[in-house]
């Protein structure tokens, strides 16, 4: 039998000595389950390359904020054990909401980290559970008062979100309403996997038709110049690109990896049943239709370099 499923590592290369997944077993969830009961020592799995722009830069800023939402933590724990062995100073404040405390992954495993790395801060949030040294749900207003003063300067901060698409999409606006910049936003969303991307791509295609957009004149600004296409939303916007000879990275195809991130500087899309509008938030392009009469993406390599 094969198949393929894209996972983030929660290993992190120079700490761990091979490369790790983690998988949690979803309620009704045929990979995950398949994984958790039945691979065995002996089972040939084969992997890719990793992929994907929700990774540290290689210079470090002086602030990170990770936020965290479920099984949203294994990318950000993989990028806290490379802080560990940096030779750069920062501080790094975890943001890591669940529902109840045993739902928290990793939890003896940041535990740690936050004794033997005081500049790494871990604060949980159970959104059903009272339990001493948690809050309650994540709030705007907490959030605002906790960094009151970081974010008075924000410049040399950058936030990685990683969660369900409600909880980044929540997170990211507060953000922006605090004053960080879309460059300064990093967002990693897990789409539920009850949904296939062939069911993720229809939820968006739906939406396009329930909403009846007109043709949608796409400009693709690249470094070799402006390319132009025409849609009516039927296929994705990574689709739309690669037709017109663009290259540009993808790998799952289905909204997970986010090899395939484009930054938009007007116009709306459709994602994943989402309407995303408004200059410099990035789409991830093979599960977007597009949505406004004329789309832009800047797909420019210095603007794309900020996404990495
Ligand atoms: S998110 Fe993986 S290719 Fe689009």
């Amino acid at each position: 039998m094969a198949f393929v499923r894209y996972y983030s590592l929660s290993s992190a290369p120079g700490v761990d000595p091979r490369p790790q997944i983690t998988v949690k077993r979803a309620p009704g969830g045929k990979w995950s389950g398949l994984i958790v009961d039945e691979i065995a020592p002996g089972n040939i799995i084969e992997y890719e390359p990793p992929q994907g722009l929700f990774v540290l830069p290689q210079k470090l800023p002086r602030k990170l904020l990770f936020f965290a939402s479920g099984s949203g933590i294994t990318p950000i724990y993989s990028m806290l054990k490379s802080l560990k062995i940096s030779d750069q100073v920062v501080e790094a404040k975890v943001f890591y909401s669940n529902r109840t405390s045993s739902n928290i992954l990793f939890a003896d495993e940041l535990e740690t980290l936050k004794r033997e790395f005081p500049s790494i801060q871990v604060i949980h949030f159970l959104s059903r559970e009272d339990k001493k040294g948690c809050r309650g749900r994540l709030t705007r207003e907490y959030i605002a008062a906790e960094l009151n003063t970081l974010l008075s300067n924000s410049n040399g901060t950058l936030a990685y979100l990683c969660g369900s698409q409600g909880y980044v999409k929540d997170v990211e606006a507060w953000l922006g309403e605090l004053g960080l910049s879309p460059t300064q936003i990093k967002k990693e969303v897990f789409l539920s996997s009850s949904l296939s991307s062939v069911e993720r791509s229809a939820q968006s295609k739906s939406q396009i038709r329930t909403i009846n957009i007109p043709e949608v004149e796409i400009a693709f600004e690249t470094d070799q110049g402006v390319i132009r296409a025409n849609s009516r939303g039927e296929v994705s916007i990574l689709d739309v690109a690669l037709d017109r000879g663009i290259q540009w990275s993808s790998a799952c195809r289905s909204g997970i990896c986010g090899a395939c991130q484009m930054r938009m500087k007007n116009g709306s899309v459709i994602q994943a049943g989402e309407s995303i509008s408004g200059s410099g938030k990035t789409v991830l392009s093979c599960i977007s239709y597009p949505a406004s009469g004329e789309l832009t993406l800047d797909l420019k390599s210095s603007s794309m370099a900020a996404l990495k």
